[in-house]
């Protein structure tokens, strides 16, 4: 089928290049004139595993354009995928809708004949009633135009295995036309056995924000649980390891450590939380307000206790493994790790950063940081070593590497992914939340 995938951002760089690799022919619209130039190159902006390699593959192919005329966006596709973001505002919870209600206004005025306008960004309840009453009022093909709302679950660093192996599809339709469509589009995936639920809008906006606030939810329990432990000496390693063998609570979003960031949950939660209040269900969502507290609360527990370890911040040679929110990403939105370095250097810590992959974005988002060019080099004369984002290689560290790189043995470990016992026994100081 033509289709066309409006904004090329993460979301939309992926949903093109998988759906191009589904056998569709795919036009995308991205108004950032130098990510439009790099993509149309065959280049991705940012780093996501596989991504790069079936991009260019289907830019080389011809199944896969790029373009800044929705006039060529409206005559090319039968159905349209809006995959633009909706950050948190700056003066409030809410999210910004502005994309969204750009998008959508950009392309109906050229909409002159049948399609389907898909949503796949993440937006609050009742988002798509709204945009589907804005198409009808634009649109010259009036109710030949129809909205479908098409939630996208695909994690960071797993985009492409998400994108191509879904574990579900919902669609929140309110015509049978669009639903036909939309399975035929997907009808690969259907015919593979993915799972398809088709609904209204309004649940399925709500899968999507529910999805990440059960998440979110799920890793601010067993990091509270992970301050009970320390308060009792309980291993909150073993704990989860324990709960999770329950088959209906599971090991997986169970890893204590320094909390969630990204550009999705926290942003997600407090968008829900706000939608919540406007219509009148706040007490409902209320312990979402408490989930964000006791993720924003780790990343002062680990200043506190990097404090503790070097006896006064001021001075202290801190190197920190990790910047961006999570491994195989160089996004550091929101990113904890990045966030810990920053209170640090601002407590008068000399902080030297390395991530394998996000030292770029992190430069960018935090330029007064040194960044290292190795995890050894970054640890060089070091009083305290801090691991904050679980990259395979620091795992791969051991004591003998470090021990006369570093002034002072001493590693904290704020994901609970290292060998304490290893390092312990080599003679280091070593820490972790929520653990004896
Ligand atoms: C999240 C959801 O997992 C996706 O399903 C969703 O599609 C996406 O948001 C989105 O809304 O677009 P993502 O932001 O890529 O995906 O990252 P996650 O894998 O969910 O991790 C989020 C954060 O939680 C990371 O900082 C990670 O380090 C942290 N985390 C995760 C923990 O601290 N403990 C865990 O046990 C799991």
């Amino acid at each position: 089928m033509r289709i066309t995938v409006i904004g090329c951002g993460y979301l939309g760089a992926t949903h093109a290049a998988a759906m191009a690799e589904l056998g569709h022919e795919v036009l995308g619209i991205e108004s950032d004139p130098v990510k439009r130039q790099q993509l149309t190159e065959g280049r991705v902006p940012i780093y996501e595993p596989g991504l790069s390699d079936l991009l260019s593959h289907h830019v080389a192919s011809g199944r896969l354009r790029f373009t800044d005329s929705w006039a060529e966006v409206a005559d090319f596709g039968d159905l349209h995928f809006l995959c633009v973001g909706t950050p948190q505002k700056a003066e409030s919870l809410a999210a910004d809708l502005s994309q969204v209600e750009s998008a959508i206004e950009g392309l109906a005025a050229h909409l002159t004949r049948p399609a389907v306008v898909v949503g796949k960004s993440t937006v609050p309840v009742g988002t798509a009633e709204r945009m589907a009453r804005r198409l009808a009022e634009i649109a010259p093909a009036g109710s030949d135009v129809l909205l479908a709302w098409n939630p996208e679950f695909l994690r960071e660093g797993f985009a492409v295995e998400d994108s191509m192996h879904p574990d579900r599809i919902v669609l929140g339709v309110t015509d049978g036309r669009a639903e036909k469509v939309l399975r035929e589009f997907y009808g690969p995936l259907i015919d593979a056995g993915t799972p398809i639920v088709v609904t209204d809008f309004a649940t399925a906006e709500l899968v999507k924000v529910a999805a990440n606030a059960f998440l979110a939810t799920k890793i601010s329990f067993i990091n509270a649980m992970a301050e009970v432990c320390e308060a009792t000496g309980a291993d909150v390693v073993d704990l989860a390891d324990s709960l999770g063998y329950d088959a209906r609570i599971g090991r997986r979003f169970l890893q204590a450590g320094i909390g969630f960031g990204g550009g999705c949950l926290p942003k997600d939660i407090r968008a829900f939380v706000h939608r919540a209040g406007e219509l009148g269900v706040e007490d409902a969502m209320s312990f979402l307000r408490h989930v964000d507290d006791v993720n924003q609360r780790q990343r002062g527990r680990v200043v506190d206790v990097a404090q503790a370890m070097v006896g006064g911040l001021a001075g202290a040679r801190i190197a920190v493994w990790g910047a961006a929110f999570k491994p195989d990403s160089d996004d550091v939105r929101d990113s904890p790790a990045l966030s810990i370095a920053g209170a640090l250097s601002l407590r008068g810590a000399q902080v030297s950063v390395y991530d394998p992959r996000a030292n770029d974005t992190a430069r960018v988002a935090f330029p007064t940081l040194v960044y290292a060019e190795s995890a050894v080099d970054a640890c060089l004369d070091a009083d305290l070593v801090l691991h904050l984002t679980e990259w395979p290689e620091f795992r791969n560290i051991t004591p003998d590497h470090l021990d006369r790189v570093v002034s002072r043995r001493r590693i904290f470990d704020g994901r609970n992914a290292l060998d304490l016992e290893a390092w312990r026994t080599a003679g280091w100081t070593a820490r972790a939340l929520g653990r004896p």
